[in-house]
């Protein structure tokens, strides 16, 4: 049988992306192993969840260090204690450097709130309203150095609703991560969905889009 895959899970804050992972596994819907939640914030939420499902923590302060790159160091040499197959970010609000990137290159996913290539960066919900776009919603993608433009895996959206504010909207994106996020993972962690040649390839066929759901 093929052994489950080591899982790093990294935040920054809530952690309801940390607690959609938890949920998953302990019920049997998803078969990855939540090896270690690693914070960059001490008072990340998410550290008390990931305790209270009896997963390791650390925590790498990235204000105690002088750059990104040392930074990056001190996370990889924690992370690597507990040799990783696989890391989610989950809200994890640090850009991540080169090294970093090709430490773990294939292995990093990211989810970021929008249907990128649109809107990449931060405030999506507002500009998404702004803008008057009748879509929205989330995207699980591959980590590479470009940020939130790696190669896409699965897309979730959502009709945006007349008058909602950025908060009502966020809400309604949240739901809609807690489903595709621990999926998409799952398609990846069994080796289903891999990255090649910056390319995402699924059930050993390249797939130019991602598996796109509407909610
Ligand atoms: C999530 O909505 C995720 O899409 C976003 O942070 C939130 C974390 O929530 N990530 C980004 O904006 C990354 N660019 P959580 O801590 O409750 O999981």
């Amino acid at each position: 049988m093929r052994r489950r895959c080591k899982t790093a899970i990294l935040i920054s804050g809530s952690g309801t992306n940390l607690q959609a992972f938890i949920d998953a596994v302990s019920a049997g819907r998803l078969n990855l192993d939540l090896t270690v939640v690693c914070s960059n914030n001490a008072n990340a939420f998410g550290l008390q969840r990931a305790t209270k499902a009896g997963i390791p923590t650390v925590c790498v302060r990235h204000t105690d260090f002088p750059d990104r790159e040392s930074f990056d160091a001190a996370v990889i040499a924690n992370l690597d204690r507990f040799a990783p197959d696989l890391l989610i970010l989950a809200g994890f609000m640090r850009m991540l450097s080169p090294i970093f990137v090709a430490r773990y290159a294939g292995k990093i996913l990211n989810i970021h709130p929008a249907l990128l290539p649109l809107y990449p960066g931060l405030n999506t919900h507002q500009r998404v309203i702004e803008a008057g776009d009748d879509w929205h919603g989330s995207t699980v993608h591959f980590v590479t150095e470009k940020l939130d433009g790696g190669p896409r895996i699965l897309q979730g959206r959502l009709a945006v609703h007349r008058g909602e504010s950025a908060d009502e909207l966020a809400a309604r994106v949240q739901a809609v991560e807690h489903q595709i996020y621990p999926e998409a993972a799952g398609w990846v962690g069994s080796g289903r969905v891999e990255l090649r040649d910056g390319q995402t390839w699924m059930d050993s066929k390249l797939s130019d889009e991602p598996v796109k759901r509407t909610f």
